[in-house]
């Protein structure tokens, strides 16, 4: 159980919510909201992390927290970042091992004692075979356990996080976006998982089918409050479009009225009924419509403009393609022609290696063997996997600085007309990068890919953080986008709003389809039958 008590928060000049008071019983919640909408504020408020402006928040012993952020492990061990899930004994762990570097002291052997107490009592002594086995079940090869966390593929490092948060069974889980990087497969292993989890459960997540699936209900935060609502995310929309248009509906009728009795006192109030005037005024200030505060649902909107120069007909050209990380190849023997105007998707499962094909094909990464020829005029924007591969969260660079540091010649009003279509107007032109929630950063990356205009668009999961708005709005944008552009992506409605050829990486190889994911799909079907 957690409780929250008039909790409020806010950010810079903006409200993100106010006095909100409720409790997360055993149950599986669903915490959803528009992206900047504070939603991983709230959780960091709950872990303690970052504070409140006001309330007071009430904890179970042990909970869970999945991050949003890879980089911050980049340099410790996969082993090691799950253990760091218990915070109590890996800093306790941590200053023993800082401590027995030191010249024994009676001071230092009282505390080596002390921190063996909260190491015994934290099951340190099993921590490393409890993490080994999170890991495994999350299908993690044991070549990894001992490897740094950027030594392992991007999606593999999420999966470590996973691990992390369940490390040292918590009572409660809070889970910020867990789908993020995640194939499908690996998604309905996670949905069994937390159907099995007994505890209080808090996910947030912008995957609609995720939430239908697992969730008992969801707090919405909207409105700067936190309502929550019985059932899944579909029935919450249905209850909170249906309150919102009775409360919009009243207020109409109650504006209809009140024009009708100020007519009557315009025509009267002059004259001799004065005594009805007065109860005629008395109604118009009792009637006062309730002030409804806006929605914070907006939609930005993605138009990737027409290249300055046009690329030649032939995009790119990929000859017998290879490449691995040391051991087995992850791509072998890919060849493929892309043509000018294509939209191409890259699917498969994780680990297949769509993030490596994409990087080789923007030339993010050296080819082992083959030959990647360029076509005449190409000049790709390329949107990372990861964020912080562009985004460089310390420094103190803002929004505005790093967009207009993207093209040599541009005049502050367009870095402003484009930050202002990623829904990024007035003073939040002004936020630093450090502060910018998940989607945030990856409407700003778009932006620059707006803003520079490349004829070649290379996207590794676009739309994973971006809320429901910003995926079809950006579905749209790569569908009428003149040049060309190849994304990997987990995400149906995006690939059916823009893709008409299909690169899927399967276990037995690569397949190019020229045509739609439907009809991939039943060839694929059709081809396994046989
Ligand atoms: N120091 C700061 N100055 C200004 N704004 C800030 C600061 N820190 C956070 N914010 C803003 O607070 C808002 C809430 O951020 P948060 O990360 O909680 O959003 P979120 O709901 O998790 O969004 P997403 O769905 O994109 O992950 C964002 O608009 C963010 O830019
Ligand atoms: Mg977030």
């Amino acid at each position: 159980m957690i409780t929250l008590e008039k909790i409020s928060k806010r950010v810079g000049a903006r409200t993100l919510f106010e006095d909100v008071s409720f409790t997360f019983d055993e149950g599986r919640y669903g915490l959803t909201g528009p992206n900047g909408s504070g939603k991983s504020t709230l959780l960091k408020i709950i872990m303690g992390v970052e504070p409140a402006t006001s309330g007071i928040v009430t904890l179970p012993k042990k909970v869970g927290f999945l991050k949003q952020r890879i980089e911050d492990f980049r340099d410790f061990t996969v082993i090691d970042t799950v253990i760091m899930g218990n915070n109590r004994l890996w800093n306790a762990m941590a200053e023993r091992d800082k401590l027995y570097e030191e010249e024994m002291t009676d001071a230092i052997g009282m505390r080596l004692g002390e921190l063996e107490e909260i190491i015994a009592d934290e099951d340190g002594y099993s921590a490393e075979s409890e993490a080994e086995v999170l890991l495994a079940g999350m299908g993690l090869p044991e070549e990894y356990y001992r490897k740094k966390m950027h030594e392992i593929p991007t999606d593999r490092q999420f999966r470590v996080l996973l691990c992390q948060a369940l490390f040292g069974n918590p009572q409660a889980l809070l889970l910020d976006e867990p789908t993020n990087h995640l194939d499908l497969d690996s998604i309905s292993w996670l949905e069994q998982f937390l159907h099995n989890y007994k505890g209080t459960l808090v996910v947030v997540s912008h995957d609609r089918h995720f939430l239908n699936s697992i969730c008992t209900h969801i707090a919405d935060i909207d409105y700067e409050t936190i309502i929550t609502y019985p059932g899944n995310y579909d029935a919450m929309l249905v209850t909170k479009t249906s309150v919102r248009s009775r409360a919009e509906d009243e207020n109409k009728a109650k504006e209809k009225k009140i024009s009708q009795l100020k007519e009557f006192v315009a025509k009267f109030g002059a004259g001799t009924r004065a005594s009805q005037v007065q109860s005629r005024i008395r109604e118009i200030n009792r009637l006062q419509p309730l002030e409804l505060k806006k929605s914070n649902i907006q939609r930005p909107y993605v138009r990737f403009p027409v290249p300055e120069k046009q690329s030649g007909q032939v995009v790119l050209k990929a000859e017998d393609l290879y490449f691995g990380y040391g051991g087995e190849p992850v791509i072998k023997k890919f060849s493929c022609e892309i043509h000018r105007g294509d939209k191409i998707a890259v699917i498969g499962n994780n680990g297949r290696g769509k993030t490596t094909l994409l990087k080789l094909l923007a030339g993010k990464l050296q080819l082992e063997k083959g030959k990647l020829a360029p076509g005449h005029g190409l000049d790709i924007g390329y949107f990372p996997q990861n964020h912080g591969e562009v985004l460089n969260k310390h420094t103190k660079e803002t929004a505005f600085d790093w967009l207009k540091s993207k093209k040599d010649i541009i005049f502050d009003q367009d870095v402003r007309g484009v930050l202002g279509k990623m829904l990024f107007g007035g003073d939040d032109a002004f936020k630093p990068l450090s502060a910018l929630s998940g989607g945030e950063a990856a409407r700003l990356i778009l932006g620059g890919l707006i803003l520079t205009g490349p004829n070649t668009l290379i996207l590794d999961e676009p739309n994973n953080h971006l809320d429901l708005e910003a995926v079809s709005a950006l579905a749209w944008g790569l569908e009428d986008f003149k040049g060309t552009a190849i994304v990997a992506t987990h995400d149906r409605e995006l690939i059916n709003g823009f893709a008409t050829k299909i690169i899927a990486l399967e276990e037995d190889g690569i397949h190019i389809h020229a045509g739609p994911l439907e009809e991939y799909l039943e060839k694929r079907k059709a081809a396994l039958k046989k």
